[in-house]
């Protein structure tokens, strides 16, 4: 309905010209909510207040190489937790990542893509298209106990795990400086899981032992689960 809507309402818009015929960044955008069949909410943005993509969600191709469906995760965090410049600046060729939790290697594969290399922790097989980059050196072992030999650029992390267990081991790799930025993901409870949510990122953040930069959303491709990124304040 939203849809259909949408479609009918752009070129009447146009004809009172009140929509230009192409996008243009610069200009102030309409939104339009249903927040039911017969009730709408009117919204205009500006340029610095609004997500550029429809909805919010960033169209990403789903690269048929890739070794999960989670790859798409980490590869919409990167796009909608970071801006262009933080990505320009944080993904580099040549850095170094631990990927927690790796199996079967979307993530590890992502930050490969980006020249990066990877330390997949998992007891479970990568699979061999990501071995394949030549990027990745799978570890089996336990992602609550491994720690690097030296501080990394990045750490990821899927493990699916308790998310008050996650953000303490999370907030321990930045309290021991094993890293620099970090994405994990914090699967929540069927109940409470706004309540839950603040919990774990109030204990981060505690655990930290630094100011933290914490962005934290529910991605379009995550399910019972929030993605955060972080890095201490500089
Ligand atoms: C959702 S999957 C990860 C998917 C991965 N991010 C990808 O893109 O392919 C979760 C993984 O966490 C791993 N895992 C759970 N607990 C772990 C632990 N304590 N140490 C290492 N890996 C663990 C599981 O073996 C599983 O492979």
């Amino acid at each position: 309905m939203a849809k259909a809507f949408g479609n009918a309402l752009r070129p009447a818009l146009r004809k009172r010209g009140m929509l230009t015929d192409k996008p243009n960044p610069k200009l102030p955008v309409l939104h339009v909510v249903f927040i039911s069949n017969n009730h709408l909410l009117l919204a205009s943005s500006t340029e610095n207040d609004r997500s550029p993509w429809p909805m919010g969600i960033p169209r990403l191709k789903q690269d048929s190489r890739a070794p999960s469906r989670s790859a798409m995760k980490l590869d919409e965090a990167l796009h909608s937790l970071m801006t262009p410049a933080e990505r320009m600046e944080l993904l580099a060729q040549g850095m170094q990542a631990a990927d927690l939790g790796a199996a079967p290697g979307g993530w590890s594969w992502v930050l490969a893509k980006q020249g990066i290399q990877v330390s997949a922790i998992d007891n479970g097989p990568i699979s061999a298209d990501a071995l394949a980059t030549g990027l990745i050196e799978h570890i089996r072992a336990d992602g609550f106990h491994w720690q690097p030999p030296r501080t990394l650029d990045w750490m990821v992390c899927d493990m699916v795990e308790t998310p008050s267990k996650v953000a303490r081991r999370m907030a321990q790799w930045f309290a021991e400086g094993w890293c620099r930025q970090a994405i994990f993901n914090l699967k929540l409870p069927m109940k409470k899981r706004w309540e839950e949510t603040a919990l774990c990122l109030a204990l981060f953040e505690k655990h930290s032992g630094k100011p933290m930069l914490i962005r934290a959303k529910q991605l379009y491709h995550d399910r019972e689960e929030i993605t955060v990124f972080a890095r201490p304040l500089r």
